[in-house]
């Protein structure tokens, strides 16, 4: 019997992937084919802040439906928006779903599961990051509609479910197949710690450090003026990049220890450290560039003195390739600090979030 069939439709399928932030920094790729870094990274995975991708068989080809939304779902206390995407950015969305398509039955069959091929099929998104709220949404969405894609393949919804619980073989497959749409969404796919080399992102075990909370401190919702694509390309001018791949191999290797014994104070002064040479290779490449707005510069003043808030345990502060400064502090002190942030900021916009699992997914209506 053939291990792809062509009964059964499914009903609607979503997948729920988070955002993820970057401890240990992706900059700089040796391959665009497939997004190959130049060197490992590490991240925390959100929770809320996080995409939803549908899809809907159809009689034929592959189209973006936004319709798949009612307009009224949550998760937790964030609304779903529907973004308002161009053209290039469907189609660079719908291409994915197209590899997607074409992988997942290997994927499927590597792991014991059956696959079918849907004649077609309808693809809607909705993030819960506020609209222009400077937060990049490709790694949630990339992530979202690889699981959806994937699910949609499967010749039983339930057992995919399953696998997916259980294995983590077909969570590994699944980031690698995001991987090639957008670099960053393959540590989405699990949580709350994440690494990711070459071609493979897994999850860190043996982590003894609290459960954490990002607070992301808005300092600018302005459109960037230069993509991470761009980044990544224009860092390697810079004479700072001379020796970054050895840099961050080592701080790589920091930070796991660091999660690994708990050692809070040591994450702190990596991730800092961190943040600050992705930001040097920014400002030093040719030509220049920066994410940095006054606000940021000021946030970042505010917390370049740890020995100012000794009766707090030391947060976790980095910025990715935008403006906003995200501060992640032990969940238990969240409020304490977020008091803090507020009384010295006081019109400041914050996003909270904690740490989370992963993607996960759920059909209806079949
Ligand atoms: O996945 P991309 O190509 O959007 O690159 C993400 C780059 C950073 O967010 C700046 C760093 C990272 O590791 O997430």
């Amino acid at each position: 019997m053939s291990a792809t069939s062509q009964t059964q439709q499914h009903g609607l399928i979503t997948a729920q992937a988070p955002s993820n932030i970057a401890l240990v920094k992706y900059m700089g790729k040796t391959s665009t084919e497939g997004n190959l870094p130049a060197n490992g990274s590490l991240s925390m995975t959100l929770d809320s802040l996080c995409t939803w991708a549908r899809v809907r068989e159809s009689r034929g080809g592959l189209n973006w439906n936004s319709d798949l939304f009612r307009g009224d779902e949550k998760v937790g206390s964030f609304s779903l928006r529907v973004p308002e995407l161009s053209q290039r950015g469907k189609e660079r969305i719908l291409r994915h779903l197209s590899r997607v398509l074409e992988e997942a039955p290997a994927i499927l069959s590597q792991v014991g599961l059956r696959s079918r091929v849907p004649q077609g099929l309808e693809l809607g998104a909705a993030n819960t990051f506020p609209a222009a709220s400077g937060i990049a949404s490709s790694a949630s969405s990339f992530a979202a509609v690889t699981w959806a894609g994937v699910a949609a393949c499967a010749d039983s919804f339930s057992d995919f479910q399953k696998a997916w619980q259980t294995s983590s073989e077909l969570r590994r497959f699944l980031a690698k197949l995001s991987r090639k749409g957008s670099g960053s969404s393959c540590r989405s796919m699990e949580g709350p710690w994440v690494r990711w080399e070459g071609q493979d992102a897994w999850r860190v075990s043996g982590t003894s450090v609290p459960d954490y909370t990002d607070l992301v401190l808005l300092a600018g919702k302005e459109e960037k003026e230069v993509s991470s694509s761009e980044a990544h390309v224009r860092v390697t001018t810079s004479p700072l990049w001379q020796g970054r791949v050895e840099r961050a191999t080592a701080r790589l290797g920091h930070v796991e220890s660091a999660l690994i014994t708990g050692d809070i104070n040591a994450l702190a002064e990596q991730v800092w450290q961190e943040s600050w040479e992705m930001h040097s290779l920014f400002h030093t490449a040719s030509p220049p560039f920066t994410y940095w707005l006054p606000r940021s510069v000021d946030i970042l003043r505010f917390f370049a003195h740890p020995q100012r808030f000794q009766d707090l345990p030391r947060p976790v502060v980095t910025m990715d390739a935008g403006p906003n400064v995200h501060v992640l502090v032990p969940t238990a002190f969240a409020q304490q600090w977020r008091a803090q942030i507020e009384s010295a900021f006081p019109h400041l916009e914050i996003l909270e979030d904690r740490c989370g699992k992963g993607a996960r997914g759920w059909s209806e209506g079949q």
